[in-house]
């Protein structure tokens, strides 16, 4: 059985007070939760957002992290840093990384490696655009990705790897891909992971869904075969909308 791990990403929002109040409420909410949780905060909030999970089940990540380890890379955080703040899982290859800053599957692969050596566990995320999907392209898309984003990557460092397949059309638009297709692309991912490393390996790993994801479709995503959790960016941000997304079996 795949645990299910449920992720809030709070994007570019909370300033590190609104952060520190609001992880408070998450403290509270989930202190018996039976998932993995996980917010990933702005760098800035990272700090303080894990002082205050501490103790909790509700794991810290981040958005992002350089590409390298240190050196000249102005406005760069790299992962080591990030584990030293508290971070426990760092979100990699986002569609708006690849989009609005150009990031490239080699550049995202050499981010997984570098996050893995520092201790960190990685969300790597993939997912189609519409012309893509429009084209019949959309497993091709989510092949390349996933080949290229974990290139070099050994089977016993798959523990520390979760998959989030989010289409781009479907991220913030309240467009969500049905629950069908989405599992058609888990699966499709899955066989992909299989052939890479083995059924077994592909069988273990948790492959989370994002998208538009709120209180009123989790249910039905969650019941798939395939879908083992959920990437969450809006709905992420109140817990109104998170915590019956975190709880979605209760
Ligand atoms: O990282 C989260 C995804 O981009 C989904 O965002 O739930 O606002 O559509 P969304």
């Amino acid at each position: 059985m795949r645990p299910y791990f449920l992720a809030g990403n709070w994007k570019l929002h909370k300033t590190p007070s609104e952060a520190v109040a609001y992880a408070k409420e998450l403290a509270e909410a989930f202190a018996s939760v039976t998932h993995r949780v996980m917010v990933a905060p702005t760098y800035v909030c990272i700090p303080q957002v894990a002082e205050v999970l501490k103790g909790s089940p509700v794991l810290v990540g981040a958005q992002n992290c350089a590409a390298a380890e240190s050196g000249a890379h102005t406005g760069e955080v790299a992962p080591a840093m990030l584990k030293e703040a508290g971070v426990d899982v760092v979100i990699l290859g986002h569609s708006e990384r690849r989009s609005i800053y150009g990031e490239s599957d080699e550049t995202i692969n050499q981010k997984v490696k570098l996050a893995l050596s520092a201790g960190l566990e990685v969300i790597l995320c993939v997912g189609e655009t519409l012309d893509e999907r429009e084209a019949g392209k959309a497993m091709q898309v989510v092949e390349d990705q996933l080949r290229k984003g974990l290139a070099g990557i050994t089977g016993d460092q798959l523990d520390k790897i979760t998959i989030a397949y989010e289409p781009v059309w479907a991220i913030g638009t309240g467009k969500t891909a049905t629950p069908q297709d989405a599992n058609e692309i888990h699966q499709g991912a899955r066989e992909v992971l299989a052939d890479i490393y083995s059924t077994e390996a592909a069988e273990a790993m948790v492959i989370q869904y994002g998208g538009s994801v709120k209180p009123a479709n989790v249910k039905e995503l969650m019941a798939m075969e395939h879908i083992d959790g959920a990437l969450v960016g809006g709905a992420s941000l109140t817990i109104e909308n998170f915590a019956p997304i975190v709880q979605f079996d209760k």
